[in-house]
């Protein structure tokens, strides 16, 4: 059977795709770093507390039902542009998912009520039933990060979708050698990210012991996953990998300014600067996802170029949309302005 039968037709796109690509990388990256702080920091505290003393972890804890929803609003975005440009794909991978897929509800919901409870009633709980209500919220979490990792590599390989009518109802990615390197580079990510919050946290309050703790995990994350990156980067198809190694000049421009992110991440962490941290790390986590973009361009081309989707030129829903998100940036502006304001109040 051609693979190339199994891929719905594109639907035309109303204006050009590189409005969705872009609108893509940028909420994602948003997405993946409110996704890195939550399960980062939440990953850090379980460790300290396993360590003896669990301070950190209530702190953090009082930070994660927000930060979830934050992860979660900016996953929308991202599914929703992703579904318009490549939609024929990924509608497909999860489908074959099935249950899998589906089952991502299901543990979000644990997640979210288990970080909701540890928040508001830490006090009221044992040792033994706190944490473990917290570590099923962090396998909860590790679950959907690992589903997600599965969809977006699925969708990249239709030969592999063919294993459904071998008898396979419901599967993930796991003949890709790519998927264990993918998945563990965003979670090694998350330590680094989660650290760095932490960081923020202890700088905020005044709180050095914070700093220090966060700044450790920021950095030696950070060189674990250096060895991470360069198992995917092995681990991909090797005319891909060539493509970021001077056989695409776009790729291989990204990945270098990607590459040059880290050290100055590094550096900063290293000097113990969590502000310039912050900066530098928002700068790779974009370039990084840009890396991803190329990476998804290349496994699709043999199947599909987005450039060929045929284009109506309808303004309508565009002007719509950026009125929608310029009124809805300055809500959220708003809100968080409230929050601040009460928080000062309260401390
Ligand atoms: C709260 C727990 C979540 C975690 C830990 C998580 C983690 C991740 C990770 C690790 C990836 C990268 C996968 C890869 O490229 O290998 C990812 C991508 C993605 N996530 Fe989330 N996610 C969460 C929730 C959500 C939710 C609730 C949504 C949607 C409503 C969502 C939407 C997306 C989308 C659309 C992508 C892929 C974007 C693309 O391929 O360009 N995520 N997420």
């Amino acid at each position: 059977m051609d693979p190339a039968t199994l891929i719905p037709l594109a639907d035309p796109l109303p204006i050009h795709s590189a409005w969705f690509d872009v609108l893509l990388i940028v909420t994602f990256t948003a997405h993946i770093l409110f996704m890195n702080a939550m399960l980062g920091s939440a990953a850090i505290g379980i460790v300290k507390t396993i360590r003896g003393n669990d301070q950190l972890n209530r702190d953090v804890g009082q930070k994660l039902p927000p930060l979830m929803a934050l992860t979660i609003n900016m996953g929308v975005a991202p599914l929703l542009f992703l579904q318009v440009n490549y939609g024929q794909f990924d509608y497909v991978s999860s489908v074959l998912m099935g249950g899998w897929w589906l089952g991502i509800i299901v543990a979000l919901l644990i997640s979210y009520y288990g970080f909701y409870a540890y928040k508001f009633r830490v006090d009221n709980m044992g040792k033994a039933t706190r944490n473990l209500l917290f570590g099923v919220s962090i396998i909860g979490l590790l679950y959907v990060g690992f589903m997600l990792t599965n969809n977006t590599t699925l969708m990249l390989v239709p030969h592999e979708w063919k294993q459904y009518f071998d008898g396979a109802k419901g599967f993930l990615n796991l003949n890709d050698p790519a998927m264990p390197p993918r998945f563990l580079h965003f979670m090694v990510g998350s330590l680094a990210i989660g650290g760095l919050f932490i960081a923020l946290l202890g700088q905020w309050r005044k709180h050095n012991e914070y700093i220090t703790i966060g700044m450790r995990w920021f950095t030696h994350a950070t060189l674990a996953n250096l060895l991470v990156g360069v198992w995917f980067l092995i681990s991909i198809p090797r005319d891909i990998m060539l493509k970021f190694m001077g056989d695409s000049t776009p790729a291989t421009a990204t990945f270098i300014a990607s590459l040059f992110g880290v050290v100055m991440l590094l550096s900063a962490g290293f000097r113990r600067k969590p502000g310039a941290a912050t900066i530098w790390s928002i700068i790779t986590v974009f370039l990084m996802a840009c890396n991803r973009h190329w990476l998804r361009t290349f496994y699709l081309s043999p199947w599909f170029r987005v450039e060929d989707t045929p284009v109506t030129n309808q303004f309508g829903s565009l002007f719509l949309f950026l009125g929608f998100l310029v009124v809805g940036l300055v809500a959220i502006g708003y809100m968080l302005n409230l929050y601040f304001k009460a928080y000062d109040r309260r401390a």
